[in-house]
């Protein structure tokens, strides 16, 4: 199986007012592609930082991570900006949409922006609306960003994510501020972005959308402290063996 990413000895230390945070410690794991990951763990655990870290949105202190053959350490700033907009996608809370465009504009940014996306302007517009189809967005194509509930921009967010097709998809949490239903439709999705040959890492505080994943890694205090290997092929059950697994793990 080839590996997408490949995490090695992974730290992150933050210095405030000279007391050292040591956010990650030593931190190892894998992804194959094609793979669906599970991030868990208490809150301030390290997991957002970790997502951080390994593509390269924040720098690490020590420790390497090879994303598709390359060391993301060792790129140049322009060429690991560059590795991010063309074979990384990024869902997270935090990164909202810019105000001033519409919700079809936010998602087609990074299209615009990308040197390797060879699509016309014109075939970038098709994808983006394809994409919000997908998605049933589409109604909110030309809304502005703050015209929207938190359901349909977390979509538009996916939907910005997948633009470049990228070989792998990060997310922090990308169900946290939705209800029950729209959860479980934004994972169908993402399950369906993963059955398609996206690789995903994403971090989760819900365990049944953790049920979901191939695979699911615990992290206390910036260690991996467990994995479980979601194997059952029924769902319930999944879940089931899953928040066993949780409990044990101190969750
Ligand atoms: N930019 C930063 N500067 C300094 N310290 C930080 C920074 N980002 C995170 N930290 C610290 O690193 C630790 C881990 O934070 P992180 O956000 O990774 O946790 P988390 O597991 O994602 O938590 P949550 O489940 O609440 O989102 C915390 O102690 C936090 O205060
Ligand atoms: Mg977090």
């Amino acid at each position: 199986m080839k590996k997408i990413l490949e995490v090695t000895d992974l730290c992150k230390t933050y210095i405030i007012n000279k007391r050292q945070n040591n956010v990650l410690r030593n931190v190892s794991f894998s992804l194959n592609e094609g793979e669906m990951v599970a991030v868990m763990g208490p809150s301030g655990s390290g997991k957002s930082t970790l997502l951080y870290t390994v593509s390269g949105m924040d720098a690490m202190t020590a420790g390497q991570s090879v994303f598709n053959g390359k060391d993301i350490s060792k790129l140049k700033p322009n060429d690991l900006a560059e590795l991010r907009l063309d074979e990384m996608g990024f869902i997270f809370q935090q990164m909202y949409m810019l105000k001033n465009l519409s919700v079809l504009d936010n998602i087609l940014l990074p299209a615009r922006q990308s040197k390797a996306n060879k699509l016309s302007s014109k075939e970038k517009l098709e994808y983006g609306k394809k994409l919000m189809h997908k998605l049933g967005i589409i109604e909110i194509a030309d809304n502005d960003i703050n015209e929207v509930s938190g359901g349909q921009l977390q979509r538009a967010c996916i939907c910005r994510s997948m633009i470049n097709k990228p070989k792998m998809i990060f997310a922090d949490e990308p169900t946290g501020a939705l209800n029950r239903s729209s959860s479980d439709e934004v994972m169908d999705e993402l399950c369906k972005i993963n059955s398609e040959g996206t690789s995903i890492i994403l971090v989760t505080h819900d365990a049944k959308v953790a049920a979901r994943c191939s695979r699911v890694l615990y992290i206390v205090d910036g260690n991996i402290k467990g994995e479980y290997n979601n194997t059952d092929n029924d769902a319930r059950k999944r879940e089931r063996s899953l928040n066993n697994w949780l409990l044990e793990m101190g969750w």
